[in-house]
C-alpha cells in the first residue's frame, strides 16, 4: 500500500480487533450487556460475586455454584507475608502504583505461576480477585499507621472491603453502594486497560503479568483517574451556585469537563443513572446533599454538549460515591480496579481460548534514509 492509501484510525477508534462473548455495548442506544444479561437487570438483581461468576463461566450460577464460588474468593482474601512486606516498603506510594506493584509481586510467588492451563488460569484470577481488596485496605491502614484489619469469612466481598479499610461494621446502605459500583465497574468490552490486559496475553504472556499491564493503562486521567478529577473539580466549584459558570469558563478555555464524555457512547453512559441515584441517596443519607446538587448543577449546564454527544460518564458520579462512604481520593482508581479485575481476567481468558498476536502498524512519517554521520563530525 503506498503512503497515500494509508488510512491512520488514530485512538483505533471504530476498529474491531476481535470477536468477544462478554460485553456488548450499544453507544448509541445506551446499552450495555454482560454476557448478555442488561447491565440494569444487573444492578437491580446480583450480588457482585453473581456477576464475577457470569462473566468468568458465562452463565449465573445456581446456588450451589455460588456458594462454592463464594467459598473460594473467601478463602483466598489474604494475602502472603512477603506481599505485605512489599505494601509495607512502598506504604508511601500512590494506591494504584502499590496495588500494581503488589500484583506483580503476587505474580512472582503464585502457586500455579508456571501453569497456563484454563483451570490454573481461573484459579489465578479468582485469586486476584480476593485479593485486590485486600492490597488496597491493608495498604490504606498501614499508610495511616493503623493496624491491618484481617478479612472475615462472614461477610461478602463488598462489606469485607469496607470492614478491611475501616476496621469498623459497615453500614448495610454503604455495604449496597460498594457492591452495586464493583457491578457497575466489573466490565466493559475494549477500553483502554482491558485493551491493554489483552496485547498482553496475546504474546502469551502470564496473567498476572497481563494484569499489571491493566492496571497500569487505568491509572491515566482519560481512564480510571476521572473519578478523582471530578471531585478536584467539586472541590473548585465549592457552591452548587457557582457550577455553571464555571463550566462555561472551562469549556471556553478549551478545557475538557472530567466525568464527560466517551469513546462509545453518544448518549447517557446507562451505568451513570444508577450512581446518580445512590449518589442523591447517600448524600441525603450522610447529611451532604452539597456534593450532589453541585454534580447536578453541573451535569446541567453540559446539557448543550450533549448535542455533540457528549453526556456524563461512568466516573461522573463515583467519586462522590466514594467521597460519601468516607474514602480518600486517591483510592478512587484501586476501587476501579477491584470492580474491573474480574472484566480483565475474562478477557485475558477469551484471549489465551484463540489467541493471535495483537500487533497493529504504525504509519511512518519521519524521513528516509538518512545520511549517517560519524560522531566526531556530528555538531
Ligand atoms: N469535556 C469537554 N469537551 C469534551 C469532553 C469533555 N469531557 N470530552 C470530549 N470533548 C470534546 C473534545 O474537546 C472534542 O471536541 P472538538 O471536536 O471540538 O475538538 C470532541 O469532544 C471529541 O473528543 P475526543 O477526545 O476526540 O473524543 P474521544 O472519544 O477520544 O474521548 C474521552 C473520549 C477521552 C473519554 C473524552 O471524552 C474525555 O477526555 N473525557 C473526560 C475524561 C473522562 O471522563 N474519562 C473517563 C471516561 S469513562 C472511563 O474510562 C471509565
Amino acid at each position: 500500500m503506498s503512503a497515500e492509501q494509508v488510512i491512520v484510525n488514530k485512538g483505533l477508534e471504530g476498529i474491531y480487533f476481535d470477536n468477544t462473548s462478554i460485553c456488548h455495548i450499544d453507544g448509541q442506544r445506551g446499552i450495555l450487556l454482560y454476557r448478555g444479561y442488561n447491565i440494569h437487570d444487573l444492578a437491580s438483581n446480583a450480588t457482585y460475586e453473581e456477576v464475577c461468576y457470569l462473566l468468568l463461566y458465562d452463565r449465573l450460577p445456581t446456588k450451589d455454584e455460588l456458594d462454592q464460588f463464594d467459598a473460594a474468593l473467601k478463602e483466598n482474601r489474604n494475602l502472603p507475608s512477603a506481599v505485605m512486606d512489599v505494601i509495607y516498603a512502598f506504604k508511601d506510594g500512590h494506591p494504584t502504583d502499590v496495588l500494581r506493584t503488589a500484583v506483580s509481586a503476587l505474580g512472582t510467588i503464585d502457586p500455579d505461576v508456571k501453569d497456563m492451563s484454563l483451570e490454573a488460569n481461573l484459579r489465578k484470577g479468582i485469586r486476584l480477585i480476593a485479593q485486590f481488596p485486600t492490597i488496597v485496605a491493608a495498604h490504606e491502614r498501614i499508610r495511616k499507621g493503623l493496624d491491618f484489619t484481617p478479612p472475615r469469612e462472614d461477610l461478602s466481598h463488598a462489606a469485607n472491603f469496607l470492614w478491611m479499610l475501616k476496621g469498623e461494621e459497615p453500614d448495610p446502605d454503604a455495604v449496597r453502594a460498594m457492591d452495586l459500583d464493583f457491578i457497575l465497574h466489573a466490565e466493559h468490552s475494549s477500553n483502554a486497560s482491558t485493551f491493554t490486559a489483552r496485547v498482553a496475553a496475546s504474546t502469551l504472556a502470564d496473567l498476572h503479568s497481563s494484569v499489571v499491564a491493566a492496571i497500569s493503562a487505568l491509572k491515566g486521567p482519560l481512564h480510571g483517574g476521572a473519578a478523582e478529577a471530578v471531585m478536584e473539580m467539586v472541590e473548585a466549584i465549592g457552591e452548587p451556585e457557582r457550577a455553571e459558570g464555571w463550566v462555561q469558563e472551562q469549556l471556553a478555555a478549551k478545557k475538557r469537563i472530567m466525568g464527560f464524555g466517551h469513546r462509545v457512547y453518544k448518549t447517557e453512559d446507562p451505568r451513570a443513572r444508577h450512581l446518580r441515584e445512590l449518589s442523591k441517596i447517600l448524600g441525603e443519607k450522610y447529611g451532604e446533599p452539597k456534593t450532589f446538587q453541585i454534580l447536578q448543577n453541573i451535569e446541567k449546564a453540559m446539557e448543550p454538549m450533549r448535542a455533540k454527544g457528549i453526556y456524563v460518564n461512568v466516573d461522573f458520579y463515583a467519586g462522590s460515591i466514594y467521597h460519601y462512604l468516607g474514602i480518600p481520593a486517591d483510592l478512587y482508581i484501586p476501587i476501579f480496579a477491584i470492580g474491573r479485575i474480574v472484566g480483565w481476567v475474562a478477557h485475558i481468558l477469551e484471549q489465551y481460548s484463540d489467541n493471535r498476536l495483537i500487533r497493529p502498524l504504525l504509519h511512518y512519517v519521519g524521513p528516509m534514509e538518512r545520511q549517517w554521520v560519524f560522531i566526531e563530525q556530528r555538531s
